[in-house]
């Protein structure tokens, strides 16, 4: 069962670079919108019939403050499967979209001493409206975005506001040396007390986690774009699914998800990207007896929860908190 229940005008759309136009999306009858996190994204249901999320990329101001508009950033994909296609294609100012309340699985670290946000491309978006926010609690932090050339950074005009412009690294891979950042270099030591976030494509992404290898696992936050190419994992064996509050058993065959068993026997767990990326379909249990196979879970998260659209047990039985 995936989320489809608010339906937003499109106020505005923007070319930001040759492939990226940003969107801004409001309440068809001028009313506020459900307020949202730094970090959160929305599911957004397009023609055609496709689906995709997509971060929101300015702050929505305080927590629990409603929010103006939703803005988010989409990227022409070459290889799209059709859901980029349709935006940049078919989605003109005045359409309606119907789209889902914001998630957030990408939160600012309250506990943090310091932020560190590493921005590929337009995976900027949720590490823009983290910057913003940051900006406006005076948190210290550093965002460093990394794009081809200076043509290719999206939301430049947020980027140069005066009160986040002081916290911004531009890296451009056709600008001159001096300017480039070295991920080795940035990351080599850990501040103490310093959180780490990053989004961007696949190559990006793994770059950051192996530069990023001797840092704890839980000081570093990802989003991913798409689950990586190598992370099919293993075959699934079959399992059972304790659930705890209901006392029952629900059997997951080799080739179920967790997700279409519980479907199966009439229990509905929300899901969205069916991926393990965006955390919709989290719930509580026994972490340690999951093999996790999602991308938005901490390690300390993994203790007491599961994403049930892709992990399984790690033995015969899985006891989940449901
Ligand atoms: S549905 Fe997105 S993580 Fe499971």
């Amino acid at each position: 069962m995936t989320e489809r229940n608010l339906t937003v005008r499109v106020a505005r759309i923007a070319r930001q670079t040759p492939e990226i136009l940003s969107f801004e999306l409001v309440h068809p009858a001028g009313r506020a919108l459900p307020g949202y996190q730094a970090g959160a994204h929305i599911d957004v249901h397009m023609p055609g019939g496709f689906s995709r999320q997509y971060s929101l990329a300015s702050d929505a101001g305080a927590e629990g403050v409603d929010a103006s508009r939703y803005l988010i950033g989409v990227k022409r994909e070459a290889a799209s499967r059709g859901g980029s296609a349709s935006m940049h294609g078919r989605v003109l100012v005045g359409d309606l979209l119907p789209i889902s309340a914001p998630r957030n699985s990408f939160p600012i670290r309250s506990e943090a001493r310091r932020h560190l946000l590493l921005a590929g491309g337009v995976g900027m978006t949720p590490l823009l409206a983290m910057a913003q926010a940051l900006a406006r609690a005076g948190a210290d932090f550093t965002l460093c975005v990394f794009v081809r050339s200076a043509e290719h950074l999206a939301f430049a005009e947020a980027l140069r506001e005066p009160l986040l412009a002081p916290h911004v690294r531009l890296h451009f891979d056709a600008g001159g040396a001096a300017q480039k950042i070295d991920l080795r270099d940035l990351l080599a030591v850990r501040a103490a007390g310093t959180q780490l976030y990053v989004c961007g494509p696949g190559g990006f992404m793994q770059a950051v986690r192996s530069a990023a290898a001797h840092w704890p696992e839980d000081a570093i936050h990802t989003e991913y774009f798409a689950a990586p190419a190598d992370a099919a994992g293993a075959p699934g064996k079959p399992f059972v699914l304790r659930l705890a509050q209901r006392g029952i058993r629900v059997p997951v065959a080799a080739d179920q998800s967790a997700v279409d068993a519980l479907h199966a026997v009439g229990i509905d767990i929300p899901v969205s990207c069916e991926q393990g990326l965006c955390g919709t379909c989290v719930v509580g249990g026994e972490g340690e007896g999951a093999e996790h196979r999602d991308f938005c879970l901490t390690g300390s998260e993994r203790v007491r929860k599961v994403a049930l659209c892709c992990s399984r047990a790690r033995g015969e039985e899985l006891v989940i908190d449901l």
